[in-house]
């Protein structure tokens, strides 16, 4: 199990002792407690509250704002009416090309012509961030992948990388007409203040807010000292495995293995928990992926003298057994969402009291961490988060009525929990076909390796197509996160919420069950944070990948605002 190595860890061994021991304290007398490990805590309150409370330390602590040293264009970038006006043209016109990415397409040095739209959205790039491409080296991989590098004035500190992609999601062509706006219209409504468009939210905001404020730096005359890095793959929703992968292997040979400060990538937001309660949530981790192809291979003939069970039985058989047999959960206080019930336990007002209780408590005692875990484990919008998930998407077999099917085969799509591994996902749907095999009288076989021998009736055979191990989780303490945490909580607190006293907000981490082309960077560094500071707009949340897709525009304006920041603090940072 990883080692939990955050502020909790560290902020609760000083009063774990207390924790463990209250029982004894507690027969000592509440008086004696106060005098002997009071003052530590929180003195002058009364016994009660320090058990109730632990020591009264926020688990959830407000991180300090960093701010910026060189902020010349901080308040532009939020209030100037003129500038907010070209960045939404600029994000209007990347929405403008179809820069779409079905599952299933050509190298992009032999077909060009298929990949037209993407030259055109160069050409675009370098028409609106001229300084970035004047003083930046722009670097091309495998034809299409985009590398941006803005040498810094010391070598010798490692660069920041950004990241982002030029690919969008098709448009069903069918569902154009529900389309308030046209997808590829990049509509601004300055009404509702939404710039409308596939790729508003997933991640055209993203691309252009990164050569926002380095365009913006470049103008301001700002010099990093660190060398800033910008790359943008283009095939993220399909696998990544021409652009990301190759600039990963790009980026390997030139920088080598840990050699980058931060990654920062595509993920969480910042979500408003209950009015004026906000939590920003990197995702600091990912599950792992394996898609399991097995196939029945059986026998065929006439369907008037059937065998017990045909291939299709068979796969029936198995598929049942996989779908009674759920993976555990395996929740421990690293997993990413711990951060985020942590914060919302200690300053939402809408937590039941024992759930509370035991968010607070798990660390303490395995009894509530284990109550916690049980609590994840039955509510829906938890549990994939805890656990190895599996879904049987696809099956195929039989063709006609009086034909018994040779071969029915079938997909099983796993997301393996942060805990887990490919080896134990493969290891648990063995087992399963183990079981089948043996008792319908099948060989089994893995991966082209006979398991047990073919029968007379046949053999079970799976093999895998895709494997990706869950991603290391990225560290939530130390001078690199409090550097991040620091630049988003000033990007909140003192710009997105300058004019709101009430407003109160907390840096939490959550997890992904998804993967962003990170995974192929995984080498480069072990501070990855999958994150845009845009508010969560809870109306918009269901639209990413569909139809409606569009992002407020002052949410569009934070993201820059971020990553000018950031480029500046991370920047200068040793
Ligand atoms: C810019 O930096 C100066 C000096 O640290 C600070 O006083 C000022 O508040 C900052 N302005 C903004 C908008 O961050
Ligand atoms: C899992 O790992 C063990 C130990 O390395 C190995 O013997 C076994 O074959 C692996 N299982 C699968 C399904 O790859
Ligand atoms: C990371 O490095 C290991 C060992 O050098 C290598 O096997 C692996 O393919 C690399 N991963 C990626 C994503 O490049
Ligand atoms: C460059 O950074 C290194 C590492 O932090 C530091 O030791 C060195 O003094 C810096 N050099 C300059 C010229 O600032
Ligand atoms: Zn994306």
């Amino acid at each position: 199990m990883i080692k939990l190595e955050d502020d909790y860890d560290r902020q609760e061994r000083g009063q774990c002792f207390l924790w463990r021991h209250k029982k004894l304290l507690f027969s000592l007398g509440g008086l004696l407690a106060l005098v002997v490990y009071g003052t530590s805590c929180v003195t002058g309150a009364t016994y009660d509250t320090v058990v109730a409370h632990g020591c009264h330390k926020p688990r959830c602590r407000k991180i300090e704002p960093i701010i910026p040293a060189f902020n010349k264009s901080v308040d532009m970038i939020f209030n100037d009416v003129e500038y907010k006006k070209a960045t939404i043209e600029r994000l209007s016109g990347a929405i403008k090309i179809p820069t779409e990415i079905g599952d299933v397409f050509p190298e992009p040095s032999e077909d060009r012509e298929y990949f037209k739209y993407f030259f055109e959205f160069h050409d675009y790039l370098e028409k609106s961030y001229p300084l970035v491409y004047d003083q930046l080296t722009v670097e091309k991989v495998n034809e299409l992948g985009l590398l941006y590098t803005w040498k810094g004035s010391n070598t010798s500190l490692q660069p920041i990388l950004f990241m982002a992609h030029q690919d969008v999601v098709p448009v069903n062509r069918k569902t154009l007409d529900e389309w308030e706006h046209p997808p590829f219209s990049g509509y601004y409504d300055e009404e509702t203040d939404y710039i409308w468009g596939r790729g508003a939210l997933d991640c055209k905001n993203l691309l252009t807010a990164e050569l926002e404020a380095i365009e913006q730096l470049l103008k301001d005359g700002y010099t990093p000292e660190r060398t800033t890095l910008v790359s943008f793959g283009f095939d993220e929703e399909s696998s990544g495995t021409k652009g990301a992968r190759e600039l990963g292997k790009f980026l390997d040979e030139r920088y080598g293995k840990d050699s980058i400060y931060t990654i920062i990538d595509e993920g969480g937001g910042v979500t408003e928990l209950e009015e004026n309660l906000f939590l920003a949530l990197p995702v600091n981790a990912e599950k792992g992926y394996v898609d399991v192809l097995i196939t029945i291979d059986g026998r065929g003939g006439h369907s008037s003298k059937p065998p017990d069970h045909t291939t299709i039985g068979v796969a029936s058989k198995l598929i049942s057994l996989i779908e009674d047999h759920p993976f555990e959960q395996s929740f421990a206080l690293d997993n990413p969402i711990f951060r985020a019930l942590t914060c919302s336990a200690e300053h939402s007002s809408n937590i039941p009291s024992s759930l509370k209780r035991n968010i607070l408590g798990a660390p303490h005692s395995r009894k509530k961490e284990h109550a916690l875990a049980e609590f994840l484990a039955s509510h829906v919008a938890y549990r994939d988060l805890i656990r190895t998930t599996g879904a049987v998407d696809i099956i195929t077999g039989g063709i006609k009525a009086n034909a018994l099917p040779e071969v029915t085969a079938f997909l099983l799509n796993h997301r393996i929990e942060i805990h887990s591994s490919v080896n134990d996902t493969l290891e648990a749907d063995l087992y399963h076909a183990k079981k089948i095999a043996k008792k319908y009288g099948y060989g089994l076989s893995f991966k082209g390796e006979p398991v047990i021998p073919e029968t007379s009736l046949g053999v079970i055979e799976i093999n895998t197509r895709y494997e990706l191990e869950p991603a290391p989780v990225s560290p939530t303490s130390g001078p690199v996160w409090d550097l991040f945490a620091g630049t988003i909580q000033n990007v909140f607190e003192n710009g997105v919420f300058a004019g709101n006293k009430d407003a109160d907000m907390y840096i939490a981490t959550y997890l992904s069950t998804g993967n962003t082309d990170t995974k192929y960077y995984w080498n480069l560094s072990k501070n990855i944070y999958r994150f845009i500071a845009s508010q969560f707009d809870k109306e918009t949340l269901h639209v990413v990948h569909s139809v409606g897709e569009r992002i407020k525009a002052d949410n569009h304006l934070s993201a820059i605002a971020f990553v000018y920041q950031y480029s500046v603090n991370a920047g200068n940072a040793e």
